[in-house]
């Protein structure tokens, strides 16, 4: 992890009462990070040693008093879209009939991130204490943690939420839920299914998961990044948070970075922060947000800020923070293919576009990143990605879409290579992470 140092516990103000208290000030609390995650080569934080940090929960008693202060400070969702995260719980609290039920969002099936395992490992705690304020001010009394398979992470996790238990911490019940190591399990309606007890599947919107989610209750559903992010403001208020990061995109970020030696890590970053002092380049290309992210001229991503201010003009966006720095001797058309082709296999399979579209797609894709391809190839391409854009329960499709029509774009020459019969690449080995294809014949949804 770069950008970590010991973090420093918090001075006498900084212990966190009743929440009718005046927010406590930040002396001694670092501006900027690492905010979430504790010092590289800790060991993960137990509760004790939370509580010394930050003392228990700055509860407010009462529904909807946090919601100001998560406004002010102007946090957005760290799971992908980057939506306001106080419009979010607003809505929730302002709604009528049975309480709401709140989810933790961690399950990471993009393979390409390791960083809500990362501080769902490290700083568990900091998730949790979020989990309880985000209910508290939507008025909530059920909460859950839907986490990534892994089990040397639930019995972690297990462990702390029986901890703060046994210390009569929480407000809200706490479930931990495994969320199927399948790209679309964190998509929000898929989550609202496995928890109440389905399939990991996707359903057409309305309803929403806020109107109709978790048994049938309205849920608020927030990656788990974000919590950590609310339990820190909840803490030390809207100016400590907007003290780094930019105006417009405050705070700080997990970002996993994939650099172009093979080397992979997760660091905890602000946003605004310039791409080249977080990748190490040069590189061919750069890919921005995974993978239904979009692919980037190393030249174009080194003079560029990680904040989508700056990527979304260019069809790219910060996404849940991956970044990747495709090696120069590797063919990123090659590479997109085989992720193309995994994403194709992971279509939740309900939608016909999706279903029949993506594997054309990546058909197609597969057939230009090989020797003299059929002329045809690209134009079946450009047909089956306007045919699927849109046409999805979720945005599976346009996601994947997104990604092939980057590698178009920056990978332009390599595809006249190809069509002449020769590739620039001197290594085929595959560089970006996928799960083992035996995983893939698992059609497990649970
Ligand atoms: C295909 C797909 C996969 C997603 N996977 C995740 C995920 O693994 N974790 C996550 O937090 N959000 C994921 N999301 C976003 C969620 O639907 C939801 O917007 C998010 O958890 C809300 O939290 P936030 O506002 O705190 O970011 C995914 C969305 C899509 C379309
Ligand atoms: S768009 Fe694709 S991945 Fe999404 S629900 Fe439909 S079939 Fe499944």
């Amino acid at each position: 992890m770069t950008h970590s140092a010991t973090l420093p516990m918090p001075g006498p103000g900084q212990r966190p009462g009743d929440g009718r208290q005046p927010l406590a000030r930040h002396d001694g609390y670092p501006d900027g990070p690492p905010r979430l995650m504790p010092a590289h080569g800790t060991d993960p934080a137990g509760l004790a040693e939370h509580l010394g940090r930050f003392g228990p929960p700055p509860y407010r008693g009462g529904a909807r008093r946090l919601i100001g202060e998560v406004e002010a400070a102007g946090l957005t969702g760290r799971g992908g879209a980057a939506f306001p995260t106080y419009r979010k719980l607003a809505a929730m609290a302002a709604g009528n009939g049975p309480a709401p039920v709140v989810v933790g969002n961690g399950a990471e099936g993009e393979p390409a991130s390791s960083k809500d395992k990362a501080l769902l490992w490290y700083s568990p705690h900091l998730v949790l204490d979020g989990l309880q304020l985000a209910a508290e001010a939507v008025g909530s009394a059920a909460a859950g943690l839907y986490v990534h398979r892994n089990p040397r992470l639930h019995e972690r996790l297990a462990a702390a939420i029986a901890d703060r238990a046994a210390a009569g911490l929480d407000a809200a019940q706490v479930e931990l839920i495994e969320a199927p190591p399948r790209f679309l399990a964190g998509e929000e309606s898929a989550l609202a299914s496995r928890v109440s007890g389905g399939l990991a599947l996707p359903r057409f919107k309305p309803p929403r998961a806020s109107q109709r989610g978790v048994a049938g209750r309205r849920t608020l559903v927030q990656n788990v990044e974000t919590l950590a992010h609310l339990a820190l403001i909840a803490r030390y208020g809207a100016a400590w948070f907007r003290s780094t990061g930019t105006p417009d995109e405050p705070g700080s970020m997990l970002a996993t970075l994939h650099q172009a030696d093979g080397r992979t890590g997760v660091v905890e970053t602000t946003l605004g922060t310039p791409i080249a002092s977080l990748l190490r380049l040069p590189a061919q290309a750069v890919l921005v947000g995974g993978y239904h992210g979009a692919w980037l001229p190393a030249g174009q991503a080194e003079l560029l800020p990680l904040a989508n201010a700056a990527l979304r003009p260019l069809g790219a966006a910060v996404g849940a923070g991956v970044l990747a720095a495709l090696p120069a001797d590797r063919c990123g058309l090659a590479e997109t293919a085989r992720v193309v082709r995994y994403l194709a296999l992971e279509s939740a399979g309900q939608c016909g576009p999706c279903f029949n579209g993506l594997p054309r797609i990546a058909g197609a894709l597969a057939e230009l990143a090989g020797p003299r391809p059929r002329p045809q190839a690209m134009a079946d391409l450009e047909r089956w990605s306007g045919l699927v854009t849109g046409r999805g329960a979720c945005h599976h499709p346009d996601g994947t879409v997104r990604l092939v029509r980057s590698a178009l774009r920056v990978f332009a020459p390599e595809i006249d290579h190809h069509a002449h019969g020769y590739c620039t690449a001197a290594s085929s080995q595959p560089f970006l992470p996928l799960p083992a294809e035996t995983a893939l014949d698992d059609a497990d949804w649970k």
